[in-house]
């Protein structure tokens, strides 16, 4: 069994994710970790994140037990992330790695950008998690807040939006819903709430 679920940033997909997976029994990728940890990489040694060939180099050398730094975790990471994964070969690199994680037993919950589109288009259920940008914007800034962050809520709504732009306009692997993918917006639904929703669309199709 592998339940994709795609959507923009900040949409809840990680923790809908970890949740979905929890209830079922299965494991669990947030795929963005990857991208993260490439574009990481590159600003650790100082190199610029357009650089496709040390993008391509780091996307072969990733190393799963650095997957839980914290660094990965914030704004910077993240918008370098959206930088180098526009690279067909970055992503390239990182296709087998997730197709392996999806196909282990007993079943896999993968979230991301394309997983529905083009990691797992077998998948058995998809899910398109989509949430109004100004709430993304303000469940963004209160975690990063948690992590003891300093975060204005404007300046990261403008980089949710930015992000959302690239994201979906790329040429290779853009963000958008599988023609077979269930769309849950979860803008009006707590945690619990989204989890019980995803719960329901797993269950009708299993
Ligand atoms: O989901 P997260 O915010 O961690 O993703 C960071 C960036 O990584 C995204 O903005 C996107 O550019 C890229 N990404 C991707 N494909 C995925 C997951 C993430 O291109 N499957």
């Amino acid at each position: 069994m592998i339940i994709a679920i795609d959507g923009p940033a900040a949409s809840g997909k990680g923790t809908l994710g970890k949740r979905l997976a929890k209830h079922y029994g299965y494991r669990h990728l947030d795929t963005g970790v990857l991208y993260r940890a490439v574009g990481f990489a590159l600003i650790e040694r100082g190199i610029d994140l357009n650089n496709e060939i040390e993008a391509v180099h780091a996307a072969e050398s990733l190393d799963p037990e650095h997957f839980g730094n914290p660094a990965l975790k914030t704004q910077q990471a993240g918008d370098a992330a959206s930088i180098v994964s526009a690279f067909p070969r970055v992503r390239e690199a990182l296709l087998n790695f997730q197709r392996h994680f999806a196909e282990e037993p007993p079943g896999a919950v993968l979230d991301g950008r394309d997983i529905g589109t083009v990691i797992c288009p077998d998948a058995d259920v998809k899910i398109y998690v989509v949430a109004d940008p100004v709430v993304r914007a303000r469940r963004r800034t209160l975690e990063a807040k948690g992590r003891g962050e300093a975060a204005d809520e404007a300046l990261v709504l403008a980089d949710i939006l930015k992000r959302d732009e690239r994201d979906q306009n790329r040429p290779v692997a853009p963000l958008k819903p599988a023609e077979d993918a269930y769309l849950l917006d979860n803008s009006n639904l707590d945690i619990e709430g989204g989890v019980r929703a995803a719960i329901d669309i797993v269950e009708a199709v299993r």
